[in-house]
């Protein structure tokens, strides 16, 4: 069953088309990865998919619905975690939980069981007391994360929600959201880091300049990419001389040395890394580290989305 249906969606700002003719599905008790550079279009597919911006055409379901300004009914199952902070500097962790979820539970026991449960999900336990003000970037990130899950949503939202926080925050909120999935929610995830997509997303999508460019599983994607093996040689003081001979190596793809590493990919091939160390033997060069490696989502990420700088 498709808990989101969108169908050619294109969202345009005068002449940009931030969102250009989307059409996908998020599947129920999926975590549905978006992946794309900065200015790809994430947030305002977001921000349309949830009635907060107009869009110029196309169509959205959501629990097979059509979603629109006023669909209260299917915003009350919603929660979202936006790319910006927002909480309330006046109001405590725990006030800033309990307005949330306030908004939809309006039960007092059934709300205090749902702050405590929120709170225990992201790790909040000691700061309840705290202001946002003296939070860490990492905690404060939490906080945010449990003022749009509290109220226990069926469909979640989160943009970019692992920002600036530290690897020990950033595990605790992954796992985290594992959990809220694992509990029936379906989620949707914005992020540039391909990690966190290969930890915890079922299926991604490849966005760029608001164009679906890929969907799959992380092992799908891999499969796309036009290399096959990249080897490292950990290698100092490299004369050009041996780079411009690897470059004519049989499926050698290209050849880059930077920072006293080689990096060779190969289109395909066997042998690929008995051949380079026997040519390194032979030529007397004398390296301290060799490893060959598959392409990673990054590499694909970046075949697809090409390597210049964005906004
Ligand atoms: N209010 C706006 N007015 C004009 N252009 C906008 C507006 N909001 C976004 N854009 C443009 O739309 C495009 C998509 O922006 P969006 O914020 O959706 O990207 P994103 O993928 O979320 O990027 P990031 O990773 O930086 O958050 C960008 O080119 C952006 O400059
Ligand atoms: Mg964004």
């Amino acid at each position: 069953m498709n808990i989101i249906e969108v169908k050619n969606l294109t969202k345009k700002y005068k002449k940009l088309k931030a969102v250009d003719d989307l059409s996908f599905e998020v599947r129920k008790g999926e975590i549905l990865g978006l992946l794309g550079p900065n200015g790809s279009g994430k947030s305002t597919t977001i921000n349309c998919l949830l009635s907060l911006l107009n869009f110029s055409s196309g169509s959205i379901k959501i629990f097979g619905e059509e979603m629109k300004p006023d669909s209260y009914d299917i915003k009350s199952k919603i929660g979202v975690v936006f790319q910006e902070v927002s909480v309330f500097e006046e109001l405590t962790v725990y006030e800033n939980i309990d307005y949330f979820c306030g908004l939809y539970i309006t039960d007092n026991k059934t709300r205090k069981k749902y702050i405590e449960d929120a709170i225990k999900l992201v790790g909040l336990e000691d700061f309840k007391k705290f202001y946002p003000k003296k939070l860490s970037g990492g905690l404060l990130r939490r906080l945010n994360i449990a003022c749009g899950i509290a109220h226990k949503p069926k469909l979640i939202f989160l943009d970019e929600p692992t920002v600036a926080v530290d690897p020990q925050s950033r595990n605790n909120i992954l796992d985290g959201i594992k959990k809220l999935r694992n509990d029936g929610a379906t989620i949707v995830y914005t992020t540039h880091y391909m990690e966190e997509v290969e930890i915890l997303c079922d299926r991604v999508i490849i966005l760029d300049k608001g164009k679906i460019l890929a969907t799959g599983t992380t092992d799908e994607l891999k499969e796309l990419a036009k290399i096959e093996e990249k080897i490292k040689v950990e290698v100092n003081d490299l004369d050009c001389k041996y780079i411009g001979e690897i470059k004519d190596f049989k499926n050698v793809d290209e050849v880059e040395y930077n920072w006293n590493m080689l990096l060779i990919t190969y289109k395909k091939g066997k042998n690929n890394l008995f051949d380079i160390m026997e040519y390194l033997k032979k030529e007397n060069i004398k390296y301290s580290k060799i490893f060959s490696e598959r392409p990673t989502l990054n590499d694909v990420f970046l075949e697809l989305t090409g390597k210049e700088l964005r906004d």
